[in-house]
């Protein structure tokens, strides 16, 4: 179902009461189309619950439907997508299968840390939470170097260590929870987490610039030691950067 930006948050809610195992939120320029995929009886909560909704069978697998929401997108000089579809000439390619992982490209608060990595002077990055690697490459690709990555979740770094493989880019990948202690060292720090784990996130010493996002567009976490400097919006999404103080 597609819902517009100031129904999102509340859209959202609901699904993952009706959903708790996951569903997918696929970003549009001032809206959001909520999936799940499921059965006649999971259809048939979502009527209850919204009334308008659209159903479409699917092959096998629901990780094979996925792949059917997982387009590309262009942000700045990349190009993001999966590996069956042809790049857009002149930009450089990030190829991305997500696996289990979280992670196309497509989400708005990934396009937001990518568009901010855009705008930032080159140095060595952190990815914290990288999901498929999804931000990690990006940023290689965009001339960080060295980049590293960490995330809680075996699935996430076995993605983003294939993924930076198979784009030719070299990224270390740690599976590391971030809140827990202390976290690779990096000039430019990105986590695209949620609000809870950014207002826990200890910057590690080197860190001079910090991306943040994976919150709505009400939330402003704040980081201790840190000034916001600039702040986007997509959807009901928000991403911000910070400076050292
Ligand atoms: C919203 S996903 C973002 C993935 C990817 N960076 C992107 O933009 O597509 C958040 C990721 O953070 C990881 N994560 C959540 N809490 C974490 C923590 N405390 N430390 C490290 N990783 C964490 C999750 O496992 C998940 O892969």
């Amino acid at each position: 179902m597609v819902v517009p930006g100031e129904l999102v948050e509340v859209a959202t809610a609901a699904m993952l009461e009706l959903f708790p195992d996951g569903f997918a939120e696929l970003g549009r320029a001032d809206a959001t189309e909520l999936v799940a995929f499921t059965d006649e009886a999971g259809a048939e909560r979502l009527r209850a619950r919204f009334g308008d909704v659209r159903v479409e069978p699917v092959p096998d697998g629901w990780e094979k439907a996925w792949m059917r929401f997982h387009r590309p997108v262009e942000i700045g000089s990349l190009w993001i997508g999966p590996p069956w579809e042809r790049p857009t000439p002149g930009l450089e390619p990030v190829v991305i299968d997500p696996g289990l992982a979280f992670g196309t490209g497509a989400h708005p608060t990934t396009n937001l840390c990518i568009e901010l990595l855009h705008t930032l002077e080159r140095a060595s990055l952190l990815d914290v939470g990288s999901g498929s690697g999804v931000i990690a490459i990006a940023a290689r690709k965009l001339g960080y170097e060295p980049v590293a990555a960490i995330d809680l979740d075996e699935a996430a770094v076995e993605a983003t260590r294939r993924n930076a493989a198979a784009n030719g880019v070299a990224v270390e990948a740690e599976l590391l929870e971030a809140g827990a202690g202390t976290i690779p060292e990096a000039e430019v720090v990105v986590a695209n987490i949620d609000l809870r784990t950014i207002s826990r996130l200890k910057p590690p010493a080197r860190c001079r610039v910090l991306v943040t996002s994976g919150y709505y567009g009400g939330e402003r976490p704040e980081v201790a030691g840190f000034a916001r400097a600039d702040r986007l919006a997509r959807a009901q999404w928000s991403a911000d950067l910070f400076r050292r103080e």
